[in-house]
C-alpha cells in the first residue's frame, strides 16, 4: 500500500500567500528550535498564527482527527550552516504516527523504505509534496527526506497524528487520493 496521499477537499493557497504568511510565524520561533539536529519544532497549534491555525483546524475536521500538536520544520540553510541532518537519515518517528504536511518552501522529495532481511533499508518510493492539497504521509514507516534545491530555506508546516495512516485513509477515502 502506498504511504502517502493528497487530501482532495482542502485546497492550499497559492505558494507566495503561504510564503508571505509563514515570514510573519518566523519570528515567534524560540532560540531553542534552532539548537534542534533536525531543525524541527514541536508546536502548540495554538501558538501558531491564525491563518496557520486555520489550516491545520480544516484539516482536522476534514479527516475527523484529534490533535493539538503540529510541527515546524525550518531550516534556513543559507543562514545556519550548509548541512541537513537528522531527517536525511532513513528512520522512523516514535513520537507521531502520522503527518498531515503543508509545505511552504519544500525542495525536497521524501522517500519511505521497507526493511531488507539484513535489516538494511531498501528504497521503495519517492513522493513530492502536491502544492495545491495538504499531503497525508505515514512516518510509522521507515522514511526520510532527500534535498534537491540546496539554495532554498526548508520550511514545513505538519500536523501530528497519532492515528496509523490506514485507519486515517480509510475513514477518508472519498476524500482523498493516494500517491
Ligand atoms: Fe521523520
Amino acid at each position: 500500500m502506498s504511504n502517502a496521499a493528497e487530501i482532495l477537499t482542502v485546497k492550499l493557497d497559492d505558494p507566495n500567500i503561504l510564503k508571505e504568511e509563514w515570514e510573519k510565524l518566523i519570528p515567534t520561533f524560540d532560540e531553542l528550535f534552532y539548537q534542534d539536529e533536525s531543525y524541527r519544532l514541536s508546536y502548540p497549534i495554538a501558538k501558531l498564527t491564525p491563518y496557520f491555525q486555520n489550516i491545520l483546524e480544516a484539516i482536522k475536521l476534514e479527516l475527523g482527527v484529534v490533535t493539538e500538536k503540529c510541527a515546524i520544520f525550518y531550516h534556513d540553510i543559507i543562514k545556519f550552516d550548509n548541512k541537513m541532518r537528522g531527517t536525511t537519515r532513513p528512520h522512523v518517528d516514535t513520537t507521531r504516527a502520522v503527518a498531515v504536511t503543508v509545505p511552504i518552501h519544500a525542495g525536497d522529495l521524501f522517500a519511505f523504505y521497507t526493511k531488507q532481511p539484513d535489516n538494511r533499508p531498501k528504497l521503495t518510493e519517492m513522493i513530492k509534496y502536491g502544492l495545491e492539497h495538504p499531503t497525508i504521509v505515514n512516518i510509522s514507516n521507515i522514511h526520510s527526506t532527500f534535498i534537491v534545491e540546496h539554495k532554498l530555506p526548508r520550511a514545513i508546516l505538519q500536523l501530528n497524528c497519532y492515528e496509523s495512516f490506514s485507519n486515517i485513509c480509510e475513514r477518508n477515502k472519498d476524500k482523498i487520493k493516494l500517491l
